[in-house]
């Protein structure tokens, strides 16, 4: 039998509020690696999904949906202080889960940032207030209102996530290949100035999923790699990205923020709508869709350098997402069914035949043009190191275990985003299950080739403005 290193002890206990593919592809991780008795592990999900796996581990499990009227009654007798709230779920507020551990001194992990069911499209609520920046505002003004609390980690699996990290050690091999030597930034303010010197004007969540499976989708059907309801919803969200003191083309239905540090906009219009081109080393170029994501907002502003109080440098940061063919059928069904759920949903799993995640950041701006820095995992080899996954969900799960260990070690560190926590620590625990890890050069320019279907409009002074944004 394979020994695996124990990375942290867990202090208390560790209860899964969801267990669907995120949940049950960190499982086999979080056993793995944590010092942890099976017995101190629990999970409470909203339907039957995964129970066969949390039998076959020996985890106690049950079925009994979070609202905003019964979880504290359902959370109560289960959590003390020294536990860890591990949130995989959807449809359930994390601003108030995390308030709720903040309160309690209650470790807590989101993979992502999300309202109750239904918060997403609730037409009574501006837009402004739907979109991941003003939740981001939320859960920053807990940490403001608790400080010194236990650790709270929002928005950490993949993407967002781990590609934070990715984002500092592209920053660090750019310097170094251009010349100025390993230096590892040891505050924001230097990261920042960094990115400025560098000259990281744009970043790309650039991912490209391959990945297929037999049955194919079929009519009325959604297929996806991990969550289809957590796709549509963000996808449903108005699209959002980091926007770059460099930009000087605001887009026409673009709307920035009265509230917070304004380092991001929004579009009136859902992500799913949305597409932008950008690059992936095996793929090559592609449209992605323009989905809102916490990165978005939180690489923006944790990028972003101040000078007698004015922002002098920040850069543009967006998902721009290209998922397996499936979902991109499925996503284009959905916009013909006026964002109507199709009646069956799938996350594909045993049933993928091939294909590969390819999950990175794309910097660009700088002298040497694009930059793509990032984990390239096949289904197969995802298979290889770990069961329940294929390779979207083991991307993710590796975020999950990074961000517990790191949390173990900083107990007190708050509410934090990926930005804030060090990027070598959850890096190293994480990359064993990322495949291969790698950085590739490239000249492609999201401006490259356009004179084919639009007319030549660049102008060679301003090469980053915002014109390679299409709206669908
Ligand atoms: N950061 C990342 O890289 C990343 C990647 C993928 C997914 N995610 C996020 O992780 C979360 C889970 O994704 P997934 O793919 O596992 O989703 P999934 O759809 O496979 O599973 C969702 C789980 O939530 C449970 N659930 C639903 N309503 C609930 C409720 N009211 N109370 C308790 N449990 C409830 C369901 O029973 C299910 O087990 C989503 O929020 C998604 O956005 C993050």
């Amino acid at each position: 039998m394979v020994e695996h290193k124990k990375h942290a002890r867990l202090p208390g206990k560790l209860v899964f509020i969801g267990f669907g593919s995120v949940g049950q592809g960190a499982l086999p991780l979080l056993l793995r690696h944590l010092d942890v008795r099976r017995e101190a592990v629990s999970i409470i999900n909203g339907d039957e999904r995964g129970a066969a796996e949390a039998a076959a581990y020996g985890i106690a499990y049950r079925v009994e949906p979070l609202t905003p009227r019964n979880f504290r009654g359902i959370l109560d007798p289960v959590l003390r202080p020294g536990d860890f709230l591990l949130n995989v779920s959807v449809d359930v507020s994390s601003t108030d889960l995390i308030e709720y551990c903040l309160q309690r001194g209650i470790f807590y992990l989101d993979t992502c940032i999300e309202p109750w069911l239904g918060g997403y499209t609730d037409a009574s609520v501006p837009a402004a207030r739907r979109t991941n920046y003003a939740l981001r505002e939320k859960a920053r003004a807990l940490d403001a209102q608790y400080p010194g609390a236990a650790t709270a980690m929002v928005t950490h699996g993949a993407n967002p996530g781990l590609v934070s990290h990715f984002v500092k050690q592209a920053l660090v091999n750019l310097a170094r290949d251009s010349g100025d030597g390993e230096v590892i930034p040891a505050s924001r303010e230097q990261w920042a100035l960094l990115a400025e010197r560098v000259g990281m004007k744009v970043v790309h969540v650039a991912e490209r999923d391959t990945q297929f499976a037999i049955p194919q989708k079929r009519p009325q059907e959604f297929v996806n790699t991990w969550s289809v309801e957590g796709f549509v919803g963000e996808g449903a969200q108005p699209s959002e990205l980091g926007w770059g003191t460099h930009e000087r083309h605001f887009p026409a239905d673009g709307m920035s923020y009265d509230f917070g540090p304004g380092c991001s906009i929004f579009l009136n219009r859902p992500g799913v709508s949305v597409r932008v081109r950008s690059w992936t080393p095996l793929n090559g170029p592609y449209h992605g869709l323009l989905i809102t994501h916490g990165e978005s907002v939180s690489i923006a502003d944790y990028f972003t350098v101040r000078a007698d109080e004015r922002v002098r440098f920040r850069p543009t940061v967006h998902y721009a997402y290209h998922p397996c063919d499936g979902a991109v059928l499925s996503v284009h069904e959905l916009c013909g069914r006026n964002y109507r759920m199709q009646p069956e949903h799938r996350v594909l799993m045993d049933d993928i035949q091939g294909g590969i995640d390819e999950l990175g950041v794309l910097l660009m701006g700088h002298k040497r043009g694009a930059y793509w820095y990032g984990s390239q995992l096949g289904i197969e080899a995802a298979r290889t190191l770990a069961p329940y996954n294929n390779a979207t969900t083991l991307q993710v799960a590796a975020g999950v275990l990074g961000a517990i260990v790191w949390a173990c070690e900083n107990p007190r560190a708050g509410v934090v985003d990926p930005d804030d926590m060090d990027f070598r620590r959850v890096l190293e625990v994480a990359r064993p299950y990322l495949g291969n890890m790698v950085g590739v050069y490239s000249d492609w320019t999201p401006l490259q080739e356009r004179g084919v279907l639009f007319p030549e409009d660049t102008d060679p002074a301003d090469p980053w403005q915002f014109k390679n944004f299409r709206v669908m």
